[in-house]
Protein backbone atom coordinates (compact mmCIF):
# COMPACT_ATOMS: atom_id res chain seq x y z
CA UNK A 1 0.00 0.00 0.00
CA UNK A 2 1.65 3.36 -0.85
CA UNK A 3 -0.91 6.53 -0.77
CA UNK A 4 0.49 10.36 -1.24
CA UNK A 5 -0.32 11.94 1.68
CA UNK A 6 -0.85 15.45 1.85
CA UNK A 7 -0.24 18.13 5.06
CA UNK A 8 -2.15 21.25 5.55
CA UNK A 9 -0.92 23.43 7.93
CA UNK A 10 -3.02 26.10 10.20
CA UNK A 11 -1.17 28.43 7.45
CA UNK A 12 -3.25 26.28 4.46
CA UNK A 13 -6.19 28.40 5.84
CA UNK A 14 -10.02 27.57 4.84
CA UNK A 15 -8.23 26.04 1.60
CA UNK A 16 -6.42 23.22 3.33
CA UNK A 17 -9.70 22.35 5.64
CA UNK A 18 -11.80 22.24 2.37
CA UNK A 19 -9.79 19.85 0.41
CA UNK A 20 -9.08 17.64 3.58
CA UNK A 21 -13.00 17.76 3.59
CA UNK A 22 -13.26 17.13 -0.03
CA UNK A 23 -10.95 14.03 0.48
CA UNK A 24 -13.37 12.80 3.28
CA UNK A 25 -16.72 13.51 1.01
CA UNK A 26 -14.62 11.28 -1.72
CA UNK A 27 -13.96 8.27 0.65
CA UNK A 28 -10.81 9.17 1.58
CA UNK A 29 -8.77 8.92 4.77
CA UNK A 30 -7.88 12.00 7.09
CA UNK A 31 -6.25 12.66 9.70
CA UNK A 32 -7.46 15.47 11.80
CA UNK A 33 -6.89 17.30 15.62
CA UNK A 34 -9.28 16.93 18.03
CA UNK A 35 -9.67 18.22 21.73
CA UNK A 36 -8.61 14.57 22.82
CA UNK A 37 -6.29 12.83 20.70
CA UNK A 38 -5.68 13.16 16.81
CA UNK A 39 -8.31 10.86 14.46
CA UNK A 40 -7.96 9.23 11.27
CA UNK A 41 -11.75 10.24 9.75
CA UNK A 42 -13.74 8.78 7.03
CA UNK A 43 -16.95 8.57 5.84
CA UNK A 44 -18.75 6.82 8.57
CA UNK A 45 -21.83 5.66 6.35
CA UNK A 46 -19.25 4.03 3.88
CA UNK A 47 -17.91 0.33 4.38
CA UNK A 48 -15.39 1.20 1.76
CA UNK A 49 -14.36 4.37 3.34
CA UNK A 50 -14.32 2.79 6.91
CA UNK A 51 -12.09 0.19 5.42
CA UNK A 52 -9.55 2.41 4.70
CA UNK A 53 -8.65 3.13 7.92
CA UNK A 54 -8.89 -0.69 9.24
CA UNK A 55 -5.99 -1.21 6.61
CA UNK A 56 -4.10 2.00 7.44
CA UNK A 57 -3.72 0.96 11.22
CA UNK A 58 -3.59 -2.46 10.92
CA UNK A 59 -6.85 -2.35 13.48
CA UNK A 60 -8.77 -5.75 14.13
CA UNK A 61 -11.44 -5.77 12.55
CA UNK A 62 -14.26 -6.70 15.09
CA UNK A 63 -13.38 -3.50 17.09
CA UNK A 64 -15.78 -0.71 16.43
CA UNK A 65 -14.81 3.13 15.62
CA UNK A 66 -16.67 6.11 17.06
CA UNK A 67 -18.74 8.30 14.81
CA UNK A 68 -18.01 12.02 14.88
CA UNK A 69 -20.42 14.66 14.74
CA UNK A 70 -20.54 18.33 14.10
CA UNK A 71 -22.92 19.25 15.48
CA UNK A 72 -25.14 17.44 18.61
CA UNK A 73 -28.40 17.41 16.94
CA UNK A 74 -27.10 15.08 14.02
CA UNK A 75 -27.17 12.39 16.37
CA UNK A 76 -30.59 11.81 15.66
CA UNK A 77 -30.31 10.78 12.12
CA UNK A 78 -27.63 7.74 13.48
CA UNK A 79 -29.54 6.47 17.23
CA UNK A 80 -32.49 5.11 17.30
CA UNK A 81 -33.49 6.26 20.55
CA UNK A 82 -31.95 8.67 22.86
CA UNK A 83 -33.27 8.59 26.25
CA UNK A 84 -33.93 11.39 28.79
CA UNK A 85 -30.67 10.71 30.63
CA UNK A 86 -28.45 10.62 27.67
CA UNK A 87 -29.72 13.64 26.49
CA UNK A 88 -28.83 15.58 30.05
CA UNK A 89 -25.42 14.17 29.28
CA UNK A 90 -24.74 15.46 26.00
CA UNK A 91 -26.33 18.74 27.00
CA UNK A 92 -23.92 19.05 30.03
CA UNK A 93 -20.38 17.42 27.79
CA UNK A 94 -21.07 18.30 24.00
CA UNK A 95 -18.93 19.42 22.32
CA UNK A 96 -16.34 17.56 24.92
CA UNK A 97 -14.36 14.45 25.41
CA UNK A 98 -17.36 12.23 25.78
CA UNK A 99 -18.26 9.10 23.24
CA UNK A 100 -22.08 7.32 24.18
CA UNK A 101 -22.92 4.04 23.38
CA UNK A 102 -26.25 4.10 21.22
CA UNK A 103 -29.03 2.17 19.83
CA UNK A 104 -27.90 2.46 16.24
CA UNK A 105 -30.34 3.31 13.55
CA UNK A 106 -30.69 1.27 10.66
CA UNK A 107 -28.53 1.78 8.26
CA UNK A 108 -27.38 4.96 9.22
CA UNK A 109 -23.84 3.42 9.63
CA UNK A 110 -21.89 1.39 8.05
CA UNK A 111 -22.14 -2.29 9.27
CA UNK A 112 -17.69 -1.73 9.26
CA UNK A 113 -17.80 1.19 11.72
CA UNK A 114 -20.43 -0.49 14.04
CA UNK A 115 -18.32 -4.28 13.86
CA UNK A 116 -21.82 -5.71 13.34
CA UNK A 117 -23.25 -4.18 16.30
CA UNK A 118 -26.87 -2.90 17.46
CA UNK A 119 -24.77 -0.02 18.84
CA UNK A 120 -22.76 2.98 17.67
CA UNK A 121 -20.41 5.00 19.61
CA UNK A 122 -21.58 9.14 18.87
CA UNK A 123 -19.47 12.02 20.14
CA UNK A 124 -19.00 15.82 19.06
CA UNK A 125 -15.37 16.70 19.50
CA UNK A 126 -14.82 20.10 20.72
CA UNK A 127 -12.21 21.34 18.52
CA UNK A 128 -12.90 24.16 16.11
CA UNK A 129 -10.78 22.22 13.50
CA UNK A 130 -12.68 18.97 14.26
CA UNK A 131 -16.07 20.16 13.77
CA UNK A 132 -15.71 22.61 10.56
CA UNK A 133 -14.11 19.78 8.92
CA UNK A 134 -16.51 17.39 9.40
CA UNK A 135 -19.28 20.03 8.83
CA UNK A 136 -17.54 20.57 5.41
CA UNK A 137 -17.32 17.13 4.86
CA UNK A 138 -21.21 17.10 5.08
CA UNK A 139 -20.84 13.69 6.45
CA UNK A 140 -20.75 11.57 9.98
CA UNK A 141 -16.80 10.65 10.11
CA UNK A 142 -15.72 7.59 11.92
CA UNK A 143 -12.28 8.24 13.38
CA UNK A 144 -10.40 6.28 16.20
CA UNK A 145 -7.02 7.45 16.92
CA UNK A 146 -4.68 8.08 14.13
CA UNK A 147 -1.40 5.98 15.21
CA UNK A 148 -0.62 2.77 13.95
CA UNK A 149 -2.17 -0.08 16.31
CA UNK A 150 0.14 -0.95 19.02
CA UNK A 151 1.48 2.80 18.87
CA UNK A 152 0.79 4.83 21.40
CA UNK A 153 -2.44 7.65 20.25
CA UNK A 154 -0.88 10.75 18.28
CA UNK A 155 -1.10 14.21 20.17
CA UNK A 156 0.82 15.95 17.80
CA UNK A 157 0.62 15.55 13.86
CA UNK A 158 4.04 14.40 13.70
CA UNK A 159 3.36 11.21 15.47
CA UNK A 160 0.57 10.53 12.65
CA UNK A 161 3.09 11.15 10.62
CA UNK A 162 5.59 9.07 11.48
CA UNK A 163 3.15 6.02 12.13
CA UNK A 164 0.78 6.92 9.03
CA UNK A 165 2.76 8.57 6.17
CA UNK A 166 2.18 6.92 2.79
CA UNK A 167 -1.30 4.94 3.95
CA UNK A 168 -3.53 7.68 4.90
CA UNK A 169 -4.71 10.78 2.05
CA UNK A 170 -3.97 13.45 4.12
CA UNK A 171 -2.96 15.14 7.65
CA UNK A 172 -4.99 18.24 9.01
CA UNK A 173 -2.28 19.63 11.27
CA UNK A 174 -4.43 21.38 13.98
CA UNK A 175 -1.23 21.75 16.65
CA UNK A 176 -0.95 19.70 20.35
CA UNK A 177 -4.58 18.50 21.23
CA UNK A 178 -5.62 19.18 24.21
CA UNK A 179 -6.79 16.71 26.66
CA UNK A 180 -4.02 14.18 25.55
CA UNK A 181 -6.29 10.62 26.70
CA UNK A 182 -8.90 9.82 24.71
CA UNK A 183 -12.39 10.20 24.94
CA UNK A 184 -14.29 8.93 28.02
CA UNK A 185 -16.72 5.56 26.76
CA UNK A 186 -19.96 5.64 28.30
CA UNK A 187 -23.57 3.80 28.38
CA UNK A 188 -26.78 4.84 29.80
CA UNK A 189 -28.35 0.99 30.76
CA UNK A 190 -31.16 0.65 33.35
CA UNK A 191 -30.74 4.32 34.25
CA UNK A 192 -27.30 3.82 35.53
CA UNK A 193 -24.32 4.89 33.65
CA UNK A 194 -21.61 2.87 32.96
CA UNK A 195 -18.33 3.77 31.91
CA UNK A 196 -16.54 1.65 29.29
CA UNK A 197 -13.26 3.29 28.67
CA UNK A 198 -12.07 6.25 31.67
CA UNK A 199 -10.48 9.63 29.52
CA UNK A 200 -11.43 13.24 29.34
CA UNK A 201 -14.71 13.65 31.16
CA UNK A 202 -14.29 12.52 34.79
CA UNK A 203 -16.69 10.04 37.07
CA UNK A 204 -17.01 12.77 39.43
CA UNK A 205 -18.08 15.33 36.31
CA UNK A 206 -20.42 12.09 35.11
CA UNK A 207 -22.47 12.19 38.83
CA UNK A 208 -22.53 15.66 39.28
CA UNK A 209 -24.49 15.88 35.38
CA UNK A 210 -26.70 12.73 35.57
CA UNK A 211 -27.61 13.51 38.96
CA UNK A 212 -29.30 11.82 42.03
CA UNK A 213 -31.41 9.41 40.72
CA UNK A 214 -29.02 8.00 38.14
CA UNK A 215 -25.33 5.63 39.65
CA UNK A 216 -22.12 6.32 37.81
CA UNK A 217 -20.94 2.53 37.45
CA UNK A 218 -17.06 2.39 37.35
CA UNK A 219 -16.23 -0.77 38.44
CA UNK A 220 -15.28 -2.73 35.97
CA UNK A 221 -14.14 -0.03 34.12
CA UNK A 222 -10.52 -0.89 34.08
CA UNK A 223 -10.78 -3.93 32.23
CA UNK A 224 -13.61 -3.11 29.70
CA UNK A 225 -11.47 0.09 28.70
CA UNK A 226 -9.63 -1.18 25.49
CA UNK A 227 -7.99 1.46 23.86
CA UNK A 228 -9.43 0.59 20.46
CA UNK A 229 -5.48 -0.54 19.25
CA UNK A 230 -4.81 -3.98 19.34
CA UNK A 231 -0.80 -4.99 19.66
CA UNK A 232 -1.90 -8.28 17.41
CA UNK A 233 -2.04 -11.11 19.74
CA UNK A 234 0.37 -13.06 17.67
CA UNK A 235 2.52 -10.30 17.89
CA UNK A 236 4.33 -11.57 20.71
CA UNK A 237 4.71 -13.81 23.15
CA UNK A 238 4.09 -10.62 25.93
CA UNK A 239 1.20 -9.23 23.85
CA UNK A 240 -0.66 -12.94 24.28
CA UNK A 241 -0.05 -12.90 28.37
CA UNK A 242 -1.16 -8.99 28.16
CA UNK A 243 -4.78 -10.20 26.45
CA UNK A 244 -5.08 -13.27 28.83
CA UNK A 245 -4.79 -10.61 31.77
CA UNK A 246 -7.03 -8.16 30.51
CA UNK A 247 -10.00 -10.84 29.79
CA UNK A 248 -9.17 -12.34 33.45
CA UNK A 249 -9.80 -8.92 35.03
CA UNK A 250 -12.92 -8.78 32.88
CA UNK A 251 -13.78 -11.98 34.43
CA UNK A 252 -13.30 -11.14 37.47
CA UNK A 253 -14.97 -7.48 38.01
CA UNK A 254 -17.32 -7.43 35.57
CA UNK A 255 -20.72 -7.70 36.80
CA UNK A 256 -23.08 -10.35 35.03
CA UNK A 257 -25.13 -8.27 31.70
CA UNK A 258 -22.78 -5.08 32.77
CA UNK A 259 -22.04 -3.72 28.96
CA UNK A 260 -18.39 -4.38 27.42
CA UNK A 261 -16.29 -2.45 24.80
CA UNK A 262 -15.06 -4.78 22.13
CA UNK A 263 -11.61 -3.53 22.83
CA UNK A 264 -11.78 -5.46 26.42
CA UNK A 265 -10.28 -8.37 24.43
CA UNK A 266 -7.16 -6.79 23.17
CA UNK A 267 -3.87 -5.68 24.41
CA UNK A 268 -3.17 -1.83 24.86
CA UNK A 269 -0.64 -0.20 23.98
CA UNK A 270 3.16 -1.43 25.43
CA UNK A 271 6.52 0.36 25.12
CA UNK A 272 9.00 -1.48 23.07
CA UNK A 273 10.66 -1.49 27.00
CA UNK A 274 9.76 -3.23 29.78
CA UNK A 275 7.56 -0.53 32.18
CA UNK A 276 6.83 -0.68 35.62
CA UNK A 277 4.65 1.26 37.76
CA UNK A 278 5.67 2.91 42.08
CA UNK A 279 2.98 4.42 44.03
CA UNK A 280 3.02 5.08 47.27
CA UNK A 281 4.95 8.08 49.82
CA UNK A 282 6.58 10.18 47.07
CA UNK A 283 10.07 9.30 49.39
CA UNK A 284 9.55 5.91 49.51
CA UNK A 285 8.57 6.12 45.27
CA UNK A 286 11.55 7.62 44.57
CA UNK A 287 13.54 4.83 46.30
CA UNK A 288 12.36 2.31 44.90
CA UNK A 289 12.15 3.83 40.91
CA UNK A 290 16.33 5.00 41.40
CA UNK A 291 16.38 1.14 42.79
CA UNK A 292 15.10 -0.45 39.89
CA UNK A 293 16.81 2.14 37.07
CA UNK A 294 19.71 1.04 39.23
CA UNK A 295 18.86 -2.82 39.26
CA UNK A 296 18.13 -2.16 34.72
CA UNK A 297 21.35 -0.73 34.39
CA UNK A 298 23.48 -3.08 36.26
CA UNK A 299 22.13 -5.64 33.82
CA UNK A 300 23.22 -3.26 30.61
CA UNK A 301 19.48 -1.96 29.90
CA UNK A 302 18.90 1.26 29.42
CA UNK A 303 16.80 2.60 31.86
CA UNK A 304 14.19 5.97 31.83
CA UNK A 305 12.03 6.94 34.66
CA UNK A 306 8.61 9.14 33.87
CA UNK A 307 7.78 11.17 36.62
CA UNK A 308 6.65 14.48 38.22
CA UNK A 309 8.37 17.68 37.61
CA UNK A 310 9.00 18.01 41.26
CA UNK A 311 11.41 14.62 41.28
CA UNK A 312 13.20 15.14 38.11
CA UNK A 313 16.16 16.46 39.44
CA UNK A 314 16.39 13.40 41.85
CA UNK A 315 17.17 10.83 39.54
CA UNK A 316 19.96 9.42 37.71
CA UNK A 317 18.65 7.27 34.58
CA UNK A 318 19.65 7.11 30.52
CA UNK A 319 16.50 9.20 30.28
CA UNK A 320 14.60 10.89 32.70
CA UNK A 321 11.29 12.50 31.09
CA UNK A 322 9.15 14.66 33.25
CA UNK A 323 5.32 14.71 32.92
CA UNK A 324 4.39 17.78 35.37
CA UNK A 325 3.58 19.23 38.83
CA UNK A 326 2.46 15.81 40.69
CA UNK A 327 -0.63 18.04 41.92
CA UNK A 328 -1.74 18.56 38.00
CA UNK A 329 -2.42 15.14 36.54
CA UNK A 330 -4.08 16.92 33.93
CA UNK A 331 -0.92 17.85 32.72
CA UNK A 332 0.64 14.88 32.81
CA UNK A 333 -1.95 13.17 30.58
CA UNK A 334 -1.49 15.69 28.39
CA UNK A 335 1.92 14.74 27.98
CA UNK A 336 1.77 10.71 28.23
CA UNK A 337 1.59 9.60 25.17
CA UNK A 338 4.42 11.86 23.72
CA UNK A 339 6.51 10.84 26.44
CA UNK A 340 5.66 6.92 25.88
CA UNK A 341 6.84 7.43 22.06
CA UNK A 342 9.97 9.30 23.18
CA UNK A 343 10.84 6.18 25.47
CA UNK A 344 11.14 3.96 22.24
CA UNK A 345 12.51 6.93 20.41
CA UNK A 346 15.52 6.71 22.86
CA UNK A 347 15.77 2.80 22.71
CA UNK A 348 14.62 2.26 26.38
CA UNK A 349 14.52 -1.09 27.61
CA UNK A 350 13.45 -0.56 30.96
CA UNK A 351 10.78 2.29 32.26
CA UNK A 352 10.38 2.79 35.97
CA UNK A 353 7.03 5.32 36.28
CA UNK A 354 5.66 7.32 38.94
CA UNK A 355 2.11 6.82 40.08
CA UNK A 356 0.14 10.33 40.01
CA UNK A 357 -3.03 10.60 42.36
CA UNK A 358 -6.28 9.27 40.64
CA UNK A 359 -8.81 11.97 41.44
CA UNK A 360 -10.25 13.83 38.34
CA UNK A 361 -9.04 13.30 34.97
CA UNK A 362 -5.77 11.24 36.66
CA UNK A 363 -8.32 8.30 36.69
CA UNK A 364 -7.62 8.23 33.01
CA UNK A 365 -4.22 8.94 33.08
CA UNK A 366 -2.97 5.92 35.66
CA UNK A 367 -5.76 3.69 33.52
CA UNK A 368 -3.54 4.13 30.35
CA UNK A 369 -0.24 3.84 32.37
CA UNK A 370 -0.72 0.67 33.87
CA UNK A 371 -1.98 -0.49 30.73
CA UNK A 372 0.97 0.50 29.17
CA UNK A 373 2.89 -1.04 31.91
CA UNK A 374 0.58 -4.39 31.53
CA UNK A 375 0.23 -4.21 35.12
CA UNK A 376 3.32 -4.11 36.44
CA UNK A 377 4.34 -2.79 39.54
CA UNK A 378 7.31 -2.07 41.84
CA UNK A 379 7.92 -2.68 45.44
CA UNK A 380 8.23 0.65 47.54
O1 LIG B 1 -10.98 10.64 22.08
C1 LIG B 1 -11.33 9.69 21.37
O2 LIG B 1 -12.28 8.96 21.68
C2 LIG B 1 -10.53 9.45 20.08
C3 LIG B 1 -10.72 10.67 19.18
C4 LIG B 1 -10.11 10.47 17.83
O3 LIG B 1 -12.09 10.98 19.09
N1 LIG B 1 -10.97 8.23 19.45
C5 LIG B 1 -10.69 6.99 19.95
O4 LIG B 1 -11.14 5.94 19.16
O5 LIG B 1 -10.08 6.81 20.97
P1 LIG B 1 -10.66 4.44 19.34
O6 LIG B 1 -11.18 3.74 18.15
O7 LIG B 1 -9.18 4.38 19.54
O8 LIG B 1 -11.42 3.90 20.59
C6 LIG B 1 -12.82 3.64 20.51
C7 LIG B 1 -13.29 2.88 21.73
C8 LIG B 1 -12.82 1.44 21.71
O9 LIG B 1 -12.53 1.02 23.03
C9 LIG B 1 -14.05 0.72 21.15
O10 LIG B 1 -14.07 -0.65 21.51
C10 LIG B 1 -15.18 1.52 21.78
O11 LIG B 1 -14.73 2.85 21.74
N2 LIG B 1 -16.44 1.40 21.03
C11 LIG B 1 -16.71 1.86 19.79
N3 LIG B 1 -17.96 1.53 19.41
C12 LIG B 1 -18.51 0.84 20.44
C13 LIG B 1 -19.77 0.23 20.67
N4 LIG B 1 -20.74 0.23 19.75
N5 LIG B 1 -19.97 -0.38 21.86
C14 LIG B 1 -19.00 -0.40 22.81
N6 LIG B 1 -17.77 0.16 22.66
C15 LIG B 1 -17.54 0.78 21.49
MG1 LIG C 1 -7.07 4.24 19.89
Amino acid sequence: MHTNTRYWTPADGDAGLNEAAAALAAGGVVAFPTETVYGLGADARSDAAAERIFAAKGRPSDNPLIVHLADAADVEALAAEVSPLERTLMAAFWPGPLTLVLPVRQDAVAARVTAGLDTVAVRVPAHETARRLIAAAGCPVAAPSANRSGRPSPTLASHVRDDLDGRIDGVLDGGPTGVGVESTVVRVLGGDVHILRPGGVTAEQLRAAAGEAARVVVAGAEAAAGDGDAAGAADSPGAASAIDAAGADAAAVGAPGAPRSPGVKYAHYAPQGVMAIASGAPEAVRAAVQAAVDDARRRGEPAGVLCCDEHAGFYSADAVIALGPRAAPAAAAQALYAALRECDARGLRFIAAEAFPEEGIGAALMNRMRKAAGGRTLPV
